[in-house]
C-alpha cells in the first residue's frame, strides 16, 4: 500500500469530473479521473485507491458492471466504492451494488460538504490501515531478525559448548590422573591444588552441559504423551538426596499429578527446580520441599516450594529466567545460573507460563502451567 491516498472517480459527464475535483481537490489524496467505465477499467490497479467515486448510470457499462468488471479485474483492490446516481436506485439494484463492495450511495446534484465529509473519512480510514500495516511489517521483520540471530546465538553457544568439552576433558583427566597415580610424590599444597582444578573442572563440566541443553532446546522436537508428575518428582528427590544428603530435610510430593508434556524436557525442568529448592534451603534447621498442584481459573497451576534462603525477587525482576544471573554470592551458593532459563525453555515450549513468590530469608515458591497440549505418539526408534 501506497502511504499518500489516491481517489478514483468515475463519471461520463465532464462538467461533473470538474465539479468533484473542485470538491475533493484539496483533501489530501490525489485524484484520478475516468470518463468511461472502460477508462476505469484501465485505471484500477494503478492505485489501492481510499476511495473510488462510481456513477451509476454512465453510457456504455453502467455503474454496477463498472463495479463487477473492476472486482474480477483488480481483485486486490478493495477500496470502498461510493455509487452516485441522479435518480432513486432500485432496492435490488442498491444490495447488487452493496455485493459488489458498495459502501454507500449518495444522490446527485450532490451536496459538495457531504461527500467531502465522507471522502475525508475513507482517507483517513486508508491512512490508519497504511500505518497498521506498516507497523505489522515493521513487527515482522524486527520478528524475523530476533530468530536469526536467536538461531545463530543458539548455534554459537552449542558449538563452543561442543569444542570446550575436549580441552575440558584432558585437564580433568590428568587432574584425576595426578590425584590418583601420584598423590603420594606431591606436597599437601599441590595435592590441594590438584583438587580445585578437579572441582573446577566438573563445574565447567555442568555448565557446559547446561548450556548445551539450552542451546539445544528449540531445536528439540517435543514428544507429547501424559507424564506423572508426583512420580517424577519423588524419583527426582531421592535422587537428590543420594547425590547430596541433607540430614534434617524433607518433602511431601503431592500424590496423583499428572500432566501432559514431553516426559524428558519436564523431568529436566523440574530437576532444575527441585535442585534449587535442595540447594537453597541448606541453611536452614529443618529444609521442607513441597511440590503440589491446584485448579485455577480452568488450569493446572504446578508448584514447588521450599523454605529456604528466598531472594528478593523485585530486585531480581525481569532478569530472573535469563541465563547467567544469580542471586547469592558463590561462596555461599554455588551455581552457574543457567538453570533457571532451562527452567523457562522447557516451560515455553509447552505453552505454559512460570512465576515466582519469593523474599529474602522466607523460602521460595515457584508455580507455573503447562499449555493445553495433545498427544503425540513417540515415534518408534
Ligand atoms: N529455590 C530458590 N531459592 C532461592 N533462590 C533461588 C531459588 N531458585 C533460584 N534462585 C535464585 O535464582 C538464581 C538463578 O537460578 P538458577 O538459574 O537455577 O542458577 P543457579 O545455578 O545459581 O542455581 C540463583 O542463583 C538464585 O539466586
Ligand atoms: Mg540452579
Amino acid at each position: 500500500m501506497r502511504p499518500d491516498p489516491t481517489i478514483l472517480i468515475v463519471d461520463d459527464n465532464a462538467a461533473n469530473r470538474r465539479l468533484y475535483q473542485a470538491t475533493l481537490g484539496d483533501l489530501g489524496a490525489e485524484l484520478f479521473m475516468a470518463s468511461s467505465g472502460e477508462a476505469a477499467l484501465e485505471l484500477c490497479d494503478a492505485h489501492p485507491y481510499a476511495m473510488v467515486l462510481l456513477d451509476v448510470h454512465l453510457s456504455g457499462m453502467d455503474g454496477f458492471q463498472v463495479a463487477h468488471a473492476i472486482r474480477d479485474k483488480c481483485p486486490g483492490l478493495d477500496a470502498p466504492i461510493v455509487f452516485v446516481s441522479a435518480v432513486y436506485v432500485h432496492e435490488q439494484d442498491t444490495y447488487r451494488g452493496y455485493r459488489l463492495g458498495a459502501v454507500d450511495y449518495i444522490l446527485s446534484p450532490i451536496v459538495p460538504e457531504i461527500l467531502r465529509a465522507k471522502a475525508a473519512n475513507f482517507i483517513r480510514m486508508y491512512r490508519l490501515r497504511v500505518e497498521a500495516q506498516q507497523q505489522a511489517q515493521a513487527i515482522e521483520k524486527a520478528y524475523r531478525e530476533l530468530r536469526t540471530v536467536h538461531a545463530e546465538m543458539e548455534g554459537f553457544s552449542y558449538s563452543v559448548s561442543h569444542d570446550l568439552r575436549t580441552p575440558l576433558g584432558q585437564v580433568a583427566g590428568f587432574a584425576d590422573l595426578m590425584a590418583m597415580g601420584h598423590a603420594g610424590e606431591l606436597p599437601a599444597k599441590a595435592r590441594e591444588y590438584v583438587g580445585y582444578i578437579q572441582g573446577a573442572a566438573h563445574r565447567m563440566n555442568s555448565l557446559i552441559d547446561d548450556m548445551l541443553l539450552l542451546g539445544n532446546m528449540s531445536r528439540t522436537e517435543m514428544q507429547v504423551q501424559p507424564v506423572d508428575l508426583s512420580h517424577l518428582a519423588q524419583s527426582l528427590l531421592m535422587e537428590l538426596s543420594t547425590l547430596r544428603p541433607q540430614a534434617h530435610l524433607s518433602w511431601e510430593v503431592m500424590p496423583g499429578m499428572q500432566a501432559q508434556g514431553d516426559q524428558r524436557l519436564l523431568r529436566v525442568a523440574l530437576s532444575n527446580l527441585l535442585s534449587n529448592a535442595w540447594k537453597y534451603s541448606a541453611g536452614v534447621p529443618r529444609p521442607f520441599i513441597e511440590v503440589g498442584s491446584r485448579a485455577e481459573a480452568g488450569e493446572t497451576v504446578f508448584l514447588v516450594r521450599d523454605n529456604g534462603a528466598g531472594f528478593d525477587v523485585h530486585a531480581a525482576g525481569e532478569r530472573l529466567f535469563r541465563p547467567f544471573q544469580r542471586f547469592h554470592a558463590d561462596s555461599v551458593f554455588q551455581g552457574n545460573g543457567v538453570g533457571l532459563a532451562i527452567v523457562q525453555r522447557v516451560i515455553d515450549k509447552h505453552g505454559g507460563r512460570i512465576w515466582v513468590e519469593s523474599a529474602p530469608g522466607r523460602g521460595a515458591a515457584f508455580f507455573f502451567t503447562l499449555g493445553r497440549l495433545s498427544s503425540r505418539p513417540a515415534p518408534l526408534v
